[in-house]
């Protein structure tokens, strides 16, 4: 486990095994950031064709290493890139991140980055954090490098209670996302709907235990209660499957909290496309389309870790889509938890049955606030690419969907529910709504209107994230190659917005 801590002093006399320098493209070249002052000064006029020999630019991404000599203390000097804006806290968090992984084998790491407010700080250990996040639980071979044991932030404020509070703040948010990216990086057998339950008590109690520790409470329904609860959908979708459903929900509620914020997310543990299977490659990610699961309870543990004072209760609906003599068939209809009756048409548009009962259970529980969180539709993915997630719903919280995800360093985008939808999602000849439609383009629209039709006429947010919840390239900035988190720092950064509304 690697310390974080902060600490005013210089990075000229440090004497960590390693000094990360922020650089900053100029139109003048590369400049070292305000925070590697003094290491800019310990080599005075060799600086430049220094840099200039070893090619930095400054340019975001990059990361050039550097044996000193008597300049500084530390024997080792890491250029990391800032690209134009050194005070941008996204900026800051990916120059982090890339740092991370540009240090592979130093006890400590002292980061000379741009950390002079406590946003800053928070990015700066934000991004360290998760840039230099493994998954190697199932890898027989000993790593071959090992993760430093200190990190020391170089950063003004170190005495300053703001930038100590930012620093345990990064240090939750770090945690979430984390917790998020192991459980989409489980392998599917080991990440059944049992398993995953049994996952989230494992994290809850972990979070909740000892004095002083948030009061969370925690619910696992079986396929026994789901079936006594009339949750149709999500047992459609699971009766394929030699493993249950379950579904979770866990709930936050401090006193004196005047808001109360429902979040849901899509847990498919593994999505073949049931009998509608899925062609081969388009198979091999399905075991994170739990994702949205995953994070509606990773961000709520980290919500309470803050104490932010905003009532949160979040739905995991899980369940294996699966291929067998059991599953759901096309034609098949289905009485969801609110009592609507759905007929299947694509049992590969499992997400939207599972979400259906769980939005339903939601609004059973009257929050002011619904959001969902899910690996959706494709369509969406092929809209908006692996790092922009879409939102849909009522304008106000799209609009702060938006707002969060900006404040969260997530980018999100705006999709419309038209209105040719409501007549589609209704055109079934024997059921209340028809499932899918095989017009292929705007599924996500249609999608998010048919989840519409289990939100109770509440303010409401859908976040399609299909295809941000892997990263199936090579690493950059925080983000590594696998699973992402892609979604949990908005869903924090949202809480804390409407807690303070
Ligand atoms: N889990 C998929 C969506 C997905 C696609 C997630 C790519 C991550 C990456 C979802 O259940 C699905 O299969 N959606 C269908 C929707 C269609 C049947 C309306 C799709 O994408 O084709
Ligand atoms: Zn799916
Ligand atoms: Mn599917």
């Amino acid at each position: 486990m690697t310390s974080y801590s902060l600490r005013s002093s210089s990075p000229a006399k440090t004497r960590a095994d390693a000094v990360v320098v922020g650089v900053v493209a100029t139109g003048d070249g590369p400049r070292l950031c305000d925070a590697a002052d003094e290491v800019a000064q310990a080599y005075g006029r060799r600086l430049r064709p220094f840099l200039s020999t070893m090619g930095v630019t400054g340019k975001a991404g990059e990361a050039v290493k550097a044996p000193t000599r008597d300049e500084v203390n530390a024997p080792l000097l890491v250029f990391v890139g800032l690209g134009e804006d050194a005070g941008d806290p996204v900026a800051v968090r990916r120059a982090a991140g890339v740092a991370a992984r540009s240090v592979p084998n130093a006890a400590s790491v002292a980061l000379a980055l741009p950390s002079d407010t406590p946003e800053l700080v928070e990015a700066v250990v934000e991004g360290h954090r998760l840039g230099g996040y493994t998954f190697t639980a199932y890898k027989s071979a000993k790593a071959e490098t090992t993760e430093p044991t200190d990190v020391v932030v170089l950063t003004p404020i170190a005495r300053r209670a703001e930038a100590t509070a930012a620093l345990e703040r990064a240090e939750v948010l770090a945690d979430a996302v984390a917790l998020t990216r192991d459980w989409v990086n489980t392998p599917p057998m080991d990440c059944t709907p049992p398993l995953l339950a049994e996952l989230v008590t494992a994290a809850h109690k972990e979070v909740t235990k000892g004095r002083g520790a948030p009061k969370v409470t925690l619910e696992v329904f079986d396929h026994e209660q789901l079936e006594e609860m009339g949750c149709g959908g999500i047992l459609s979708v699971g009766n394929s499957s030699a493993a249950p459903s379950r579904l979770v929900r866990l709930t936050w509620a401090p006193k004196g909290a005047t808001t109360h914020l429902a979040l849901v997310g899509k847990g498919v543990t593994f999505d073949s496309g049931g009998l509608t299977i899925k062609p081969s490659s388009s198979m091999v990610t399905m075991k994170g389309d739990m994702a949205g699961a995953a994070s509606v309870v990773a961000a709520t543990l980290a919500i309470a870790r803050l104490g932010l004072p905003i009532k949160v209760t979040a739905y995991a609906p899980m369940a294996e889509n699966m291929v067998s003599g059991t599953a759901t068939r096309p034609g098949d209809v289905i009485t969801m938890h609110s009592g609507t009756t759905v007929e299947i048409a694509n049992t590969d548009a499992e997400g939207r049955m599972l979400l259906g009962d769980a939005l339903s259970m939601a609004v059973g529980d009257e929050p002011d606030v619904v959001v969902d969180i899910a690996t959706l539709t494709g369509h969406m993915q092929l809209a908006l690419g692996d790092k922009v997630g879409a939102v849909m719903g009522t304008d106000e919280q799209v609009q702060a969907v938006l707002a969060a995800g900006v404040a969260a360093g997530e980018q999100h985008w705006p999709m419309p529910i038209p209105e040719e939808m409501s007549e589609r999602i209704t055109s079934s000849k024997v059921a209340d709504l028809l499932q899918h439609d095989w017009v292929r383009w705007g599924g996500g629209l249609y999608a998010s209107a048919f989840l519409r039709e289990f939100t109770g006429g509440l303010p409401w947010a859908h976040l399609d994230i299909a295809g941000k919840e892997m990263n199936t390239g090579g690493p950059y900035g925080h983000v590594p190659s696998g699973a992402t988190g892609f979604g949990v720092t908005t869903l924090v950064e949202l809480a804390r917005a409407l807690s303070e509304a």
